[in-house]
């Protein structure tokens, strides 16, 4: 690889923001598109209140498409970085793309409202980005109004999380009486709405102010300088290479809303946040720098307007370089495909995209050649990356055909989408009848609409709730342990599982089953 692409590519920090719905994802996303010069005013990313995307053509184009890419990845330049957010829907549109969305980011932003806490789609989100072993930063938003206390949030990452914490900074006061924040990474103190030429304080030797300033007579500003110092003496120790390998999360504390701390965080977090690393495959490590393009399939977007039946797979470059118009192989079925059609998301402008680079995420017209997992490349042949890992689905319908004498169109659609890893597909232990499992409703939705109009099926889904799925050994299956509460069901790799109806069915269960192991996916 040469020198300029090298560079090029170290520039690159991929990433997406983790959190639960209201926590400020949006309010943060929009701030540091701000401050990467891609959008003007606030608001523009959601009109908050309609929910709808805003009217720069692009984003109508891409409504009349019924397609909305635009906020699914995010680029901008920032400080010599190119910044790719990478968006992870939660609301109604949570679904296992979500979760799929970090097997191609580098490093994630977690958002914490200061008032909740952790909650549990942070939590779920959480624990992918930990499995993947990749650098969490958090960033501790609403600091603006009144929340829980700073310690007693560290506690909770600890304690809920079973993450370290760093803080990188410390609120001075809160609410009403936030004063501001002391850095203790930049040692500066900024103050909160203050004119811009008296934001930052700086500090001595001794960690406190160098030049006398009314704020050291305040109650709150002694009192965070007391936290810092039990910080010091007992908290954790400030360890890069705990960062990078995600044992240890520097915290942010900030407003998203009032822009406080954000410029500050942004700027920190480019410094840190890993360039594109290495992905593991079937040939060894795929290093960002190899001198061949390759990539992988991490999500697939179906059109959901009938006029429009192209879909768009999005494909997160792991070496080498995109030019358009390139050839590369498809691996899992060895077919040569020519990449003319790509997409690029959210940029300066809305042009086609020509070039990107490891890191870079790209979008491809697809007409159907695509799986969920499959690996592209123009490097060694049977170059596969490791497949991506399934969760555990948390609701589940039963599904039918309307029309039993359609069952042909039913099957080769059921098949298809769950290969594809639209749903996740079960059937009962005998009479095998199907039930499709999903981590968001917005899954079934999406399976019902493509039935319908790709497979010409019009189906019947029968919601059987919100379960908990545990998988057991092929030789502990007995039927008589199926029951309403625990439901006996095969996964499409006919692997037994039980559809248990909640944690007490889980437990009792247990109590009863002592030799049974149950196991979870992700
Ligand atoms: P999300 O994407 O994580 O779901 O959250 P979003 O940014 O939409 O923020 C959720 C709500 O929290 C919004 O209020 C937003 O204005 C508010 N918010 C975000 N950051 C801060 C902050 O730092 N301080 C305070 N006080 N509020 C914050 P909303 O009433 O739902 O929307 P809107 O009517 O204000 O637009």
């Amino acid at each position: 690889m040469s020198q300029d692409l090298h560079k090029e590519v170290q520039s690159r920090k991929t990433f997406a923001i983790i959190s639960h719905p209201d926590a400020g994802k949006t309010t943060m996303t929009e701030q540091l598109l701000l401050f990467g010069g891609v959008i003007r005013s606030a608001g523009t990313v959601k009109g908050k209140k309609s929910g709808k995307f805003a009217t720069s053509d692009w984003m109508e184009i891409e409504k009349q498409r019924g397609i909305s890419v635009t906020s699914s990845v995010m680029q901008f330049d920032y400080e010599g970085s190119r910044i790719n957010i990478l968006d992870t829907p939660g609301h109604s549109d949570f679904s296992e793309d979500t979760y799929r969305t970090l097997m191609a980011v580098d490093s994630a932003v977690m958002v914490i409202d200061a008032a909740k806490g952790i909650e549990a789609q942070t939590m779920k989100l959480f624990k992918v980005c930990r499995m993947r072993g990749i650098p969490i930063f958090t960033f501790i938003n609403k600091m603006d109004r009144q929340g829980k206390m700073p310690l007693e949030l560290l506690a909770e990452l600890e304690e809920v999380l079973g993450i370290e914490s760093y803080p990188m900074n410390w609120p001075i006061g809160m609410g009403k009486e936030l004063m501001g924040l002391y850095d203790r990474y930049h040692r500066v103190v900024e103050q909160y709405r203050v004119p811009e030429e008296d934001r930052f304080l700086e500090l001595g030797e001794e960690g406190d102010l160098k030049a006398a300033n009314p704020l050291q007579d305040s109650g709150y500003y002694q009192q965070a300088l007391e936290e810092i110092m039990l910080l010091d003496e007992a908290g954790n120790e400030y360890d890069e290479q705990k960062i990078q390998q995600g044992e240890l999360t520097p915290v942010f504390f900030g407003s998203a809303l009032a822009n406080f701390g954000v410029e500050t965080f942004l700027r920190t977090f480019v410094n840190f946040a890993p360039a594109p690393s290495a992905h593991e495959a079937n040939v060894g490590n795929v290093e960002a720098n190899e001198n061949y393009f390759s990539g992988f399939v991490f999500k697939i977007q179906a059109n959901m307007n009938p006029a429009h039946r192209d879909r768009i797979a999005f494909v997160r470059i792991c070496s080498g370089e995109f030019d358009r118009g390139m050839s590369v192989t498809l691996t899992r079925t060895g077919k040569a495909i020519k990449l003319a059609n790509s997409t690029q998301f959210m940029a300066d402008d809305r042009e086609t995209l020509n070039r990107a680079v490891a890191g870079d995420i790209i979008g491809l017209y697809d007409t159907g050649n695509y799986q969920i997992g499959d690996t592209i490349t123009n490097g060694p042949k049977q170059l596969q990356f490791e497949k991506l890992p399934q969760f555990t689905p948390e609701l589940f319908m039963k599904v039918s055909a309307k029309n039993v004498m359609k069952q042909k169109h039913f099957h080769k659609g059921v098949e298809q989408l769950v290969q594809e890893g639209a749903i996740q597909l079960f059937k009962t232990w005998r009479l095998e009848e199907y039930i499709i499992g999903a981590v968001g409703q917005l899954q079934f939705e999406v399976f019902e609409h493509r039935m319908r109009n790709e497979y010409n099926s019009e189906i019947i889904m029968e919601p059987i709730g919100k379960k908990i799925a545990r998988w057991i050994r092929e030789e502990d299956v007995d039927e008589k342990l199926s029951t309403a509460r625990s439901m006996l069901v095969k996964d499409r790799f006919d692997q037994p599982l039980f559809l248990f109806e909640n944690e007490f069915a889980v437990n009792w269960f247990k109590d009863k089953n002592p030799d049974i192991e149950l196991t979870s996916l992700l």
